[in-house]
């Protein structure tokens, strides 16, 4: 197999989006836009990655980075063509093959970039193309009389005659890198825009006797995001596939329109999920557990035949065990609830560790924070929490142990034992009556 490497242009100032954060940052069912494009170039087995930014995207480099991508700045920005040819400086002497694509497709997948391979062995330059009803303000594709490019046309250079084509540019080629830098040196910026285009490269090519052949992908697949409204269309057709893809494996639910999801959310068969939940990034659900309506989920990992919701707040670092209730109003962080413990009502947990089977009343705190550190709580199994009670953390409850109603428990308790703290009850016979008598007449006068 020939090396690959691939080229994502994601430069561009984005000024569409009207947004400090660069444009590939933004996020589509929690990842951002960049990761997407990373993560379907590398499932075509294009593992060498250099990701064009701009020099005051620090935020996209540190990100293509932790993806094990490089990065080179592209500055002043002066087109697709002049991003590409950015690129040179990590992949001038790669021998191999060089795939670009624009950083801005978050539904690009594998096959897109496996298309265009496939057709660059016919001519040695390939370039994905989509047919479309709505070909907007995309590059059109002219092909000649053999199916070859014969030319793209820019939507601003383009006449009425051109704009009436419904072939665009997706912006996937595929070229022999040498090959391919020749070219992008070579661009002019005679157009609309003074720019150097990358969809002027095949010119180039053909002046060399290369012909472009041309892959066809599917339109979705390829679309560019550059505006927050395609934002919100990319958002809602990876939500349509994540849903989809979730049903097909087995996942319940009523109403999937109304389920959001994460891209790495992970859902066995045999989960249900009732409407109007949201997941964000980080999520297992194991297989019987039920995840009731309006409940928010992320960083958690959820037991088989738990019950979390409806109303459950499940925040990173959430781990449950099996046969777990976390009921309505309960926030949960960094704790562990281990198998058939039960949090009903209105509490929160944080930095905690409950046994198995502990019981939380109605309204217990885990107070974790003290301004300046978090501390943590550990109740062992079996315990019993009374409703409405503080626990000062750090702080331990025994097995076994029960906790009153209403205490404020701020050191360790015992197993088996029973703490309460609670100031002790005053009764006065006849009081209320006597008052309300009193009150009555001093009214009347
Ligand atoms: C581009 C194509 C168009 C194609 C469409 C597909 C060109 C000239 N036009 O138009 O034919 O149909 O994408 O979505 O290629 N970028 C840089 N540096 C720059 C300019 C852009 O890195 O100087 C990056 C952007 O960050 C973006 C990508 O290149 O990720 C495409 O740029 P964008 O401005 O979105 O181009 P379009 O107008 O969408
Ligand atoms: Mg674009």
């Amino acid at each position: 197999m020939t090396n690959l490497a691939g080229i994502i242009l994601a430069a561009g100032q984005g000024t569409r989006m009207k947004s400090a954060r660069p444009k590939v940052m933004h996020a589509v069912a929690g990842r951002p836009i960049l990761g997407h494009v990373i993560a379907a170039m590398r499932a075509a087995g294009i593992e060498r990655l250099v990701v064009v930014t701009a020099a005051d995207a620090e935020e996209a480099r540190v990100y293509a980075k932790s993806e094990g991508a490089d990065c080179v700045v592209q500055e002043p920005q002066l087109g697709t063509g002049h991003a590409a040819n950015a690129a040179r400086e990590l992949l001038g002497n790669f021998e191999g093959t060089v795939v670009t694509t624009y950083g801005d497709m978050p539904l690009a997948t594998a096959a897109c970039f496996e298309a265009s391979l496939a057709a660059r062995e016919k001519t040695g330059l390939s370039l994905a193309a989509f047919r479309t009803k709505y070909p907007a303000a995309y590059g059109r594709v002219v092909l000649d009389g053999s199916g070859l490019l014969n030319r793209i046309v820019e939507y601003k250079d383009a006449n009425e005659e051109e704009r009436l084509c419904n072939l665009c540019n997706a912006g996937i080629f595929a070229a022999d890198a040498k090959a391919f830098f020749r070219w992008t040196a070579a661009l002019g910026n005679d157009n609309a825009q003074r720019e150097y285009y990358l969809t002027d490269v095949p010119a180039l090519a053909q002046h060399e006797g290369v012909g472009c052949a041309v892959a066809l992908v599917e339109e979705t697949d390829v679309m560019g995001v550059n505006s927050r409204t395609e934002l919100a269309r990319a958002e809602s057709e990876m939500q349509l596939r994540l849903r989809e893809r979730a049903l097909a494996r087995g996942v319940g639910m009523q109403s999937p329109h109304t389920v959001h999801l994460a891209f790495d959310t992970m859902l066995e068969p045999d989960v249900q999920i009732e409407p109007f939940v949201v997941f964000g990034p980080g999520v297992t659900v194991r297989k019987g557990a039920t995840i009731r309506a309006f409940s928010h989920l992320e960083g958690a990992e959820v037991g088989r035949n738990t019950i979390v919701g409806p109303y459950g707040r499940l925040r990173p670092g959430a781990t449950l065990g099996e046969d777990v209730h976390v009921g309505n109003f309960v926030e949960v962080k960094n704790s562990r609830i281990d198998n058939g413990a039960k949090v009903n009502h209105l509490s929160y947990i944080g930095d905690a560790t409950l046994g198995e089977g502990v019981n939380i009343g109605a309204g217990t705190i885990t107070c974790n924070y003290d301004g300046f550190d978090k501390h943590r709580t550990e109740i062992g199994a079996g315990a019993f929490i009374g409703s409405n009670t503080a626990l000062v953390a750090p702080v331990k409850v025994g097995a076994g142990a029960y906790v009153g109603a209403g205490s404020t428990i701020a050191r360790d308790v015992a197993a088996g034992a029973l703490a309460v703290v609670r100031a002790d009850k005053v009764e006065k016979p006849g009081w209320a009556t006597k008052f309300r008598a009193r009150r009555k007449q001093e009214k009347k006068k």
